[in-house]
């Protein structure tokens, strides 16, 4: 095994919480006389590794210690218990805004956080016009940051902290606060970066660009790890920990908010039979009921369908297919319609969702609501889960005859 980039080993840390005032005697005398704060730990006990080249996210709610576990990673604050190596050149971009002197210009800025992060003064200054054209913000360069938008100290952090080359990146949260052109410009430098083999730790509270940015992922619950592993995995079981109803059937727990719920799925063959037995090559609708009590905005239905063993075979969505839900409200259904259902012979679990349009929030989501069994049909295919229409050809290939085909 090669070293970890970074080693987290029982790492805890803790926080004095004073009291300055409005102290009821009986709290004071309770608390003895000299006890004049109380400690409270952000992390205990927390262990983790993280790979070199990977890049690893960390999230859990509010207060759940992500931060503090960045900030001890950079070395800005020091485990009260345990230990934290890193390999390498390391790089942070922290809160909003940490790092940067508020009275002092963009310019000053960059200098003054180059030097800290190890770049020479030749270094800066051959860096210094792509720092600044990075961030977007020439024009500002001589101002003090102090008159910055909060997007701008995001866009000028990020620059310095990423053209320091270091091997290891830290980022908290800020991303997110970015325009929609400089958070893609980040996505890219993040990609160029991991390409590199470059190894980085991502806080974020944005579940699907941590499942697509990151390999592993830990979770974080009141400063204890709570989960640690491959990206999907991990978020998967957060959310449905997070939501989750647990009358719901044992294996399959079904998550959600559930101001929209499915309240029901069906199949539905070409004569508008509900629940009949389909074959390949049918015309197909699948058909979710859902429920809204109140009207709920800017909704997105999807659904997946998999095999009993448990492999996806689709996951369409309303948003993938052009769609907009401006406003949900009562009862209704949506549809899936399957011109021709190219699925093989075989027993299929489906699976609804409902969810904010930006797709960060489940509504509902229903693994298994309905099973069904599809019959051998045309195309008559044996082998695989699912039939992609093809057609065979070649000069030594002639039609079988009706006899032949059988057997
Ligand atoms: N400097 C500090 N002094 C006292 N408490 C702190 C300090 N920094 C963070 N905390 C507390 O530690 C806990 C974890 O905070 P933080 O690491 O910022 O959480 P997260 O980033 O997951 O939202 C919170 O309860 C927070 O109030
Ligand atoms: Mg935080």
């Amino acid at each position: 095994m090669s070293v970890p980039a970074i080693r987290v080993a029982d790492v805890s840390k803790r926080f004095r919480l004073y009291h300055e005032r409005n102290q009821s005697l009986k709290a004071s005398v309770m608390r003895g006389r000299r006890a004049r704060y109380e400690e409270f730990w952000a992390l205990k006990d927390v262990t983790f590794d993280i790979p070199v080249g990977s890049t690893f996210g960390l999230i859990g709610e509010n207060g759940s210690g992500k931060s503090t576990m960045l900030k001890c990673m950079a070395r800005i604050l020091r485990p009260d218990k345990g230990s934290i190596s890193l390999e390498g050149k390391m790089s942070a971009l922290l809160e909003l805004g940490a790092g940067f002197h508020p009275e002092l210009s963009g310019r000053e800025n960059v200098y003054l956080n180059g030097a800290i992060l190890g770049l020479s003064k030749k270094q800066l200054m051959s860096r210094f016009d792509e720092i600044v054209d990075f961030a977007g913000i020439e024009q500002f360069i001589d101002s003090p940051v102090k008159n910055y938008s909060s997007g701008m100290y995001v866009r000028l952090g990020f620059s310095v902290a990423i053209n320091v080359d270091p091997d290891v990146l830290l980022i908290d949260e800020v991303l997110a606060v970015g325009d929609a052109d400089f958070q893609r410009k980040c996505a890219e430098k993040i990609a160029e970066f991991r390409a590199q083999g470059k190894t980085i730790v991502i806080v974020s509270h944005s579940l699907p660009s941590v499942r697509t940015l990151c390999d592993e992922v830990a979770l974080l619950e009141h400063g204890e790890l709570r989960d640690l592993g491959p990206a999907p995995a991990v978020i998967d079981h957060y959310l449905a920990d997070a939501f989750s109803d647990r009358s719901d059937e044992g294996g399959h727990p079904r998550w959600g908010s559930g101001e929209v719920r499915i309240e029901a799925a069906e199949i539905i063959d070409a004569d508008g039979r509900s629940g009949a037995r389909v074959r390949t090559g049918d015309p197909v609708t699948l058909r979710f009921h859902y429920v809204a009590k109140e009207p709920v905005a800017n909704v997105m239905f999807g659904m997946a369908i998999e095999t009993v063993a448990g492999a996806e075979v689709t996951g369409p969505n309303t948003r993938d297919g052009g769609l907009t839900c401006d406003r949900v409200v009562g009862k209704g259904f949506v549809d899936f319609r399957i011109p021709r259902l190219m699925l093989l012979g075989g027993t299929y679990d489906v699976t609804a969702a409902v969810y904010s349009a930006d797709g960060l929030h489940p509504f509902d989501h229903v693994p298994h609501v309905l099973r069904f069994d599809v019959d051998q049909g045309d195309p008559h295919e044996e082998n695989g889960i699912v039939s992609l229409g093809g057609t065979w050809e070649g000069e030594a290939l002639r039609a079988l005859g009706m006899r032949e085909r059988a057997g």
